[in-house]
C-alpha cells in the first residue's frame, strides 16, 4: 500500500505570524472549515497563550471543526501547556504541540539554559502535555543549526516521555536539501526509539528552499510535513502546502508516496486565505498563481491544443480550477448562477445567493462575459466582508493634468444619506480623505494593490487595501470595472471592518 505523508497545516498559527496577516475568529473558522474540506491531517489553529483572542479562536475551531486533529502551540512552559489544553480539549481529536530551542545560539543567548536543563524541561513538559492529551508533538526549535548528537538525545528522551510526533524545524530557513535530508536520515538511524513516533519537518523559506528542503526530508524518511496555504508565514514564509502536495502527487513515480489531501479544494483554499489575509498571490506562483496554467507563447498554445500534457504537467482540474472561461452573461438567471457557483465549490445561503445575484447583474450590465474569476470576486466581496455600516451610494471624481483631483462622495449610514467633498494629491487620495471625513476614522493606509481580474478593457479591477488602526490590521477588497470605484469599495470594506471591530 502507498505510504501516506501526513500534512500538518499551520496557516492559522505560523501563517498568521506573517507581517500584515491578522484574522478575526470568524475568518479563522472559515479557513479551518476549508482546511477540513481539504482533508489536512492536523490544523494548528493558533498559540493559545498568545492572547485571549487566539485562545477563543482555537476553542471555537476545536468545538466545531471535525476531521483533522486540532492543535495549539505551547512553549515548554507550564502555563502555555495548560492554555493549549484549555483551547483544544473539546476537539474530536485534540493535540498539543510544545517546543523548545535546541541550537547552541538559542540555548545560550535566548533561553540562557544549559543543554541538560533544556532536555529536562522538554521531558517534563511533554509529560505534562501527555497527562492531558494522547497526541503530543515536540519540536526542537532551530533543529537544523543544532548539534545532531544533542538532537538524538533529546528526541529519544521526549519519545520515552510520550511524544507521538517529533518535529525537526528549519526555523530560520538556513538548511539545504541534501544537508536536511541527511539530518533526517541520521535521526532515524541514531534515535533508537524513533519507530515509536512520527517524524515531522517544518521548513521556512528564507533562501527560497522551504519546499525543496521539505521534499528532500520526505525522500529521506520524514512522515509528516508542516506547511501553510500559499506559503504564508514568518519572514519569507513557510513551505507551501499546495506545492508540496502537488509535487508528491505529480511525481508519484519518484516518491512512491501520497497524501490524504483532496487536491480539488486547493484553489479555493488559496483564494480564501488570500482574500481574508489580504496577502495576494504572485501571478507566477506555482500551482495557484494566476499564470500557473496560462500559456502565452504560440508554440505552447499549439502544443496544449494538440495534447495538454505537452506543456502541462498537472491537470488544472486536479486543484479545483475549472477550465470554463466564458460562463454567464446578463441573461443568466439565479439558477444558472447558483449552478455555476456550486460547480466552483460555493454553496451559498439564500441570502448570500441573492446578494451575489444582485452584484452579478450589476456587473453583467457593464461587462459582457462574466468569468469564474469575476464570480469568485463577487462571492468574496459579498460574503467575506463585514456588515455594511457605511454603504457607497455614489462617487463623482474630477481629475486630470490641469486640475486638482477632487471627489464628491455620498454614503448611506444607518439609513441616512451623508455626503462630503475632498481634494487630494490624486483621485484615490481625494476619495480616501472623503471616506475618512464621513466615517470619522483615521486609519493608516499600509497597502494598496490593484489587479486586473481578467483580460480585456472591460475587465474588472480588484483593489485590496490594508489599513492599520491602534495596532490592528483591517483588510478590504473591492472589484469594479472602474478602478476608482473599486478603490472606494475596498477602502470602505476595510473601514466597515474597523468600525464593526470598534463597536
Ligand atoms: O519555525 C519553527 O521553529 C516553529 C516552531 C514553533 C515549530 O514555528
Ligand atoms: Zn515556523
Amino acid at each position: 500500500m502507498t505510504k501516506i505523508i501526513k500534512i500538518f497545516d499551520t496557516t492559522l498559527r505560523d501563517g498568521e505570524q506573517c507581517p500584515g496577516a491578522s484574522l478575526n475568529t470568524e475568518e479563522k473558522l472559515d479557513i479551518a472549515r476549508q482546511l477540513a474540506r481539504l482533508n489536512v491531517d492536523v490544523i494548528e489553529a493558533g498559540f493559545a497563550i498568545a492572547s485571549p483572542g487566539d485562545l477563543d479562536a482555537i476553542q471555537q475551531i476545536a468545538r466545531t471543526v471535525k476531521g483533522p486533529y486540532i492543535c495549539s502551540l505551547a512553549r515548554c512552559k507550564k502555563a502555555d501547556i495548560e492554555a493549549a489544553w484549555e483551547a483544544v480539549k473539546d476537539a474530536e481529536k485534540p493535540m498539543i504541540h510544545t517546543f523548545i530551542a535546541t541550537s547552541p545560539i538559542h540555548m545560550e543567548k535566548k533561553l540562557r539554559m544549559k543543554p541538560a536543563e533544556v532536555l529536562e524541561r522538554a521531558v517534563e513538559m511533554v509529560k505534562l502535555a501527555k497527562s492531558h492529551c494522547a497526541a503530543v508533538e515536540f519540536s526542537c526549535e532551530d533543529a537544523s543549526r543544532s548539534d545532531p548528537e544533542f538532537l538524538y538525545k533529546i528526541i529519544e528522551a521526549v519519545i520515552d516521555a510520550g511524544t507521538t510526533t517529533v518535529n525537526i524545524p528549519d526555523t530560520v530557513g538556513y538548511t539545504l536539501p541534501d544537508e536536511y535530508g541527511n539530518l533526517i536520515k541520521s535521526i532515524i538511524k541514531n534515535v533508537p526509539n524513533m519507530d515509536k513516533a512520527a517524524i515531522s519537518v517544518h521548513c521556512h523559506n528564507d533562501l527560497g528552499l522551504g519546499v525543496a528542503n521539505s521534499l528532500a526530508a520526505v525522500k529521506a524518511g520524514a512522515t509528516q510535513v508542516e506547511c501553510t496555504i500559499n506559503g504564508i508565514g514568518e519572514r519569507a514564509g513557510n513551505a507551501s502546502l499546495e506545492e508540496i502536495v502537488m509535487a508528491i502527487k505529480t511525481r508519484n513515480d519518484f516518491f512512491g508516496l501520497a497524501t490524504n489531501i483532496n487536491t480539488k479544494e486547493i484553489y479555493k483554499a488559496s483564494r480564501l486565505v488570500s482574500n481574508l489575509t489580504g496577502l495576494l498571490v504572485q501571478p507566477n506562483k506555482a500551482i495557484v498563481g494566476a499564470n500557473a496554467f496560462a500559456h502565452e507563447a504560440g508554440i505552447h498554445q499549439h502544443g496544449v491544443m494538440c495534447a495538454r500534457e505537452t506543456y502541462e504537467i498537472m491537470d488544472p482540474s486536479d486543484i479545483g480550477l475549472k477550465e470554463s472561461k466564458l460562463v454567464l452573461g446578463k441573461h443568466s438567471g439565479r439558477s444558472a448562477l447558483k449552478k455555476r457557483l456550486e460547480a466552483l465549490g460555493y454553496k451559498l445561503s439564500k441570502v448570500n445567493l441573492e446578494k451575489s445575484y444582485h452584484s452579478f447583474i450589476k456587473l453583467a450590465d457593464k461587462k459582457k462575459d462574466i468569468t469564474d474569476r469575476d464570480l469568485e470576486s463577487i462571492v468574496s466581496e459579498e460574503i467575506y466582508t463585514a456588515p455594511e455600516v457605511y454603504k457607497l451610494k455614489s462617487l463623482n471624481i474630477t481629475a486630470g493634468t490641469k486640475r486638482k483631483p477632487s471627489t464628491e462622495l455620498v454614503l448611506i449610514h444607518k439609513g441616512k444619506t451623508i455626503k462630503t467633498k475632498a481634494t487630494g494629491s490624486g483621485p484615490v487620495d481625494a476619495t480616501y480623505k472623503a471616506v475618512k471625513k464621513l466615517t470619522k476614522t483615521d486609519p493608516k493606509l499600509v497597502d494598496y494593490v490593484i489587479q486586473a481580474i481578467t483580460g480585456g478593457t472591460d475587465a474588472q479591477g480588484e483593489v485590496t487595501v490594508r489599513l492599520t488602526d491602534k495596532g490592528r490590521i483591517f483588510v478590504g477588497h473591492g472589484a469594479d470595472t472602474d478602478i476608482l470605484v473599486a478603490s472606494a469599495k475596498a477602502y470602505l470594506a476595510a473601514i466597515n471592518r474597523l468600525v464593526s471591530a470598534a463597536e
